[in-house]
Order: C-alpha cells, then structure tokens, then sequence
C-alpha cells in the first residue's frame, strides 16, 4: 500500500518523481489552483498559459504531464483537473479533490514517489487528498506475474508526500491518520471483492476475520455449520446447502469503555453467488464473487472503528455462504425455517440475500442495539433503478433514512432514499409459508427491502443500503474508483460510527 506523508518541502528541491498540481477551470481559461505557487513561479507564472497550449482545460479527471522547469529536482509535473474553480472565498470541496488525487495517483502507477500540491485549505481537505491518494493508487495485482500490472508491468505509486498539510498541526496529523486507516481498510475490501471464489469461501473468509480480530482486539465469534444448524439459522444454512463449502455467521465485536452507544452492521456474504437451483444464465454470473461485498465493507468499517479507537462499540455481523445448485442445494419450493422462528417459501433461490441477510438482522436484533445497518448486494432492480453509481438507502425510520443518506452523500458515496410500499409486501404471501422469499417483480428493490424488515428486531432503528450497482465497477476506473471492487459503503458505515460515537445519531 501507498505510505503517506506530510511535507513542508519546498517543490524546487523535492526529491521526487512528479509534482501533482491542481488546474480549475477559469472563466478565461485554465487556472493553477493554490498549492503550487511555487511550480508556478518556476514558470515565471506562465504555468496557466502553458497548461493552455499544451490544450488543458483544468476540466475534472483531465490529465497534463509536463517536465519539470529549470532547477527542479523532481522531472516531471502532473497538472489534474479540479473541474470549475470554486467562487471567490470558497475553496474545493472535498470530493473533488479526493478524485482528482485519485486520478493523479493511478497514473502515477511505475513511479516511486510523488509530491501532491493540491489546494488544501485546512483538515478536511488534507484528508480527502489523503484518501484520493490511498484509494486511486489501488491495484489488485495479487495474480498476475511478480504481482505486477500484467499490461504495463507498472506496481501502483510507492510513497505520496501531501505539500500544503502542517505536519506538527494536530488536526492535519489527525485527518491523516484517519485517512490512512480508513483507506486501508477499503483497500482491504477491495481486495476481498476481488478475490476469486475459489479462493474465499465462507470458512476462508471466516478465518481471514478471525486473524484480523486477532491483530487489533477485537472479539470474534464464528458459527459453522455444525453451530449454525444447532442455533436454527435455517436462511443460511438453505442458502449454504448446496455448496461444497459450507456457511459461516461471524460476530465481530469492537468494543470501548467510553461508548454509550452501540451499532450493529449487518453484510451480505454470499462469496459466490451461481443463483443456484434458478441458476443465472451465463453472462450474469461472471461477476459474482461481487457478491459479498456486503460483508466485506461491514468487516473494513469494524476494523476502521478499532484501529480510529472510535468511542462507540460496533458489532459487525458477516453472513456468509456460497449459492450453489446442487443436490444437497435449496429448492424452489422448500420451506426454510428461520433464525427467528418465521418460516419462508423459498420460490427463486436466486434470491438468497435476504435469506442469509434475515439470519443475521434477527441475530443481531437479540442485542438490541440503538441501531442497525445492513449492506448487500441485493438487486438488480436497484441497479435498474439507480445505475452504477448510487446505492439505494431503506428504512424503517424516515428521519434515519434522511441521516444514512446524507451520511453517504458527505463521505462521497453516492445513495438515495427509497420507500417501502406497504402495498408491495402481499406479493410475498405465501400458501404454505409465513412469507414468500419473493414478490412483484416491479419495485424488486423495494419487496427485498420489505423482506428484511420483517426481520429486524420490533423497535430497533433499521436502514438497509443495497449498493447492487455500485459495489463492483465493470467499467474504466474514474475519480479515486478502481476497476472491479470498489469498497461502497465502507466510508459510509465508518462516518456512521464517528456519528453515533459523537452522540449525534439516533
Ligand atoms: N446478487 C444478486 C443481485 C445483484 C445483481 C448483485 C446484479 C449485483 C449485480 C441477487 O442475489 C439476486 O440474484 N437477486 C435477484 C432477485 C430476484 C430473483 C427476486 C435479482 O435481482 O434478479
Ligand atoms: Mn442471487
Ligand atoms: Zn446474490
């Protein structure tokens, strides 16, 4: 991973490189955006026009590499694109320079070490450069040869110093700490998503959790198959069934003495997901090892919490199993009875999520936290709805609603509010059963979101965030987004924590 550090350093003398500037768009033209006043005057302040002739608009994820002027230890400047410059007084916002850092860092992949002379006006903004840093310079390379870029050869960018950050200011050390456990963590994610089914199953995943509850203090517990049929958590056992590798539930518990509140996060785990016995035609399955992404963003935000020391306690509910046809597999037809008693006429067994999902929630419900979260991959009917980019938020409260969703929109994560029709949830009637594990095909986000509420514990303030879309980037990487896992939902559930353990949440 990229080492990350603050910089009083002067650009003239950085050993480095490149030099990352910020370029906005002006009313008349490019215009070097503060930070790299220095590199500016190297140009006898002509940078703008050179920027301009080289056909630099300052337009956002735009890319200009120039060399270096005369005198500078570092070769080669990478003017990146702010996007419009902001009106007077007003500096960039956060997530602009999260992805222009972003962009820079992946196009930095091959170099060791570059400096960033972005415009950062105070804390907040070192942290978002930070984050860009970490989360664009991103690579899953684990299998290819010598763990290499197999196109390039290039290994992603060694070390990022900030310039413009005060290394001895406490807030700027502290957003930077931040951004680097966070991003870490994300990265994590990401690698997990990324990972081939073969290689993280339910029991590899589990033991992968175990040995990081190990390293930062956190309590693990891990329910087999064995303990997961003696305790009746028939959703994740039915799903499970017809896998070779069989289920696993995992609690990981963060725990702090100051903590007045707790939160439970709840994620999909469905490690491979063939749609089983309704098996997915060929060209809808290819993709999903994407499928725990769930559980891999609740797993980073608990690990986040641990290592930011975070005074809230959070427990993370893993709910992981591998969606096979098989024999031994769930059949459209079957009635699972559930860890909360209820039963479910399982109709599609393609629709295990909030099969695996109503195990957990009810789990996590017995210990009645202030509130719970849950994150899956549940529907393409919100990646109809929503596209790729945005995750679609539920709730059973709608001021809760209103405070995951603006959460998500301030971290950068794009999300929006949907409903949850009373009227949707008689599609899940069920002859034999209690419910049906499906409903109407139209609002197939919305019957999925009503199928988990009726499994969180009465009372309990419950959100559902369905990030089908956003959870795995089948395009171009953009801003600070990878290729392939992306690690949605992690800053999101971290703020979440920072929140509640500020006592501004529910
Ligand atoms: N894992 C899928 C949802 C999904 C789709 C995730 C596309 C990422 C990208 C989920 O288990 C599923 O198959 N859902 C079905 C539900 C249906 C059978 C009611 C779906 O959305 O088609
Ligand atoms: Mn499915
Ligand atoms: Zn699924």
């Amino acid at each position: 991973m990229t080492a990350l550090t603050l910089s009083t350093a002067a650009a003239p003398g950085l050993r480095a490189d490149a030099i990352v500037i910020g370029v906005a768009k002006g009313a008349k033209g490019p215009v070097v955006a503060p930070g790299a006043e220095a590199v500016d005057k190297a140009y006898d302040g002509r940078l703008a026009d050179v920027l301009d002739t080289l056909g630099a608009a300052g337009a956002e994820g735009e890319l200009t590499k120039l060399p270096s002027p005369a005198g500078f230890k570092a070769p080669l400047v990478v003017a990146v694109g702010l996007g419009a410059e902001p009106e007077k007084d007003a500096s960039y916002d956060a997530e602009t320079l999260r992805r222009a850092a972003g962009v820079a860092a992946r196009a930095l992949a091959g170099t060791k070490k570059a400096a960033f002379a972005l415009p950062v006006a105070d804390a907040d903004a070192v942290g978002a450069v930070g984050e860009g840093v970490l989360l664009g310079a991103y690579s899953f390379d684990a299998y290819k040869e010598n763990g290499k870029d197999a196109k390039n050869g290039r290994s992603p960018l060694a070390e990022a110093s900030l310039l413009g950050g005060k290394p001895r200011d406490a807030a700027h050390k502290a957003a930077l700490a931040r951004a680097t456990a966070v991003s870490e963590e994300l990265n994590r994610a990401r690698d997990l998503i990324n990972m081939p089914p073969n290689d993280l199953n339910p029991a590899q995943f589990a033991a992968i959790a175990q040995t990081a509850a190990k390293e930062h203090g956190l309590k693990v517990q891990v329910l087999d198959e064995k303990a997961l049929a003696k305790g009746g958590y028939g959703g994740i056992l039915g799903v499970g069934g017809g896998s070779a590798a069989a289920p696993r539930l995992v609690k990981l518990s963060y725990t702090n003495s100051k903590a007045t509140k707790h939160l439970a996060f709840v994620g999909k785990g469905i490690t491979y997901d063939s749609g089983g016995i309704s098996l997915k035609p060929a060209g809808h399955n290819e993709t999903m090892k994407c499928d725990m992404s769930g559980a891999a963003a609740v797993f980073a935000a608990v690990v986040a919490a641990a290592r930011l020391g975070l005074e809230v306690n959070v427990t993370g509910w893993l709910a992981l199993a591998e969606n096979m046809p098989s024999g031994a597999a769930v059949r459209p037809g079957d009635v699972l009875r559930m860890y909360s008693g209820k039963t479910v006429e399982v109709l599609n067994t393609d629709a295990e999520g909030r099969l695996v999902l109503a195990d957990a929630l009810w789990a996590a419900s017995a210990e009645k936290p202030d509130a719970i979260v849950d994150v899956a991959t549940l529907t393409g009917a919100m990646v109809l709805a929503l596209g790729n980019r945005t995750m679609g938020v539920m709730a059973n409260d709608d001021a809760f609603r209103t405070t995951v969703h603006e959460t998500a929109e301030q971290v950068g994560e794009p999300s929006w509010p949907m409903p949850l029709p009373e009227h949707l949830r008689k599609g899940m009637d069920s002859p034999t059963a209690d419910i049906a594990n499906m409903g109407e095909r139209a609002g197939g986000g919305l019957v999925a979101g009503l199928f988990l509420r009726e499994f969180v514990g009465e009372g309990i303030t419950w959100a559902h965030l369905d990030i089908a879309g956003p959870a795995f980037n089948e395009q171009g990487p953009f801003g600070y987004t990878p290729k392939g896992g992306t690690g949605s939902a992690v800053r999101t559930l971290v703020r979440l924590a920072e929140l509640s353990a500020d006592g501004e949440l529910a």
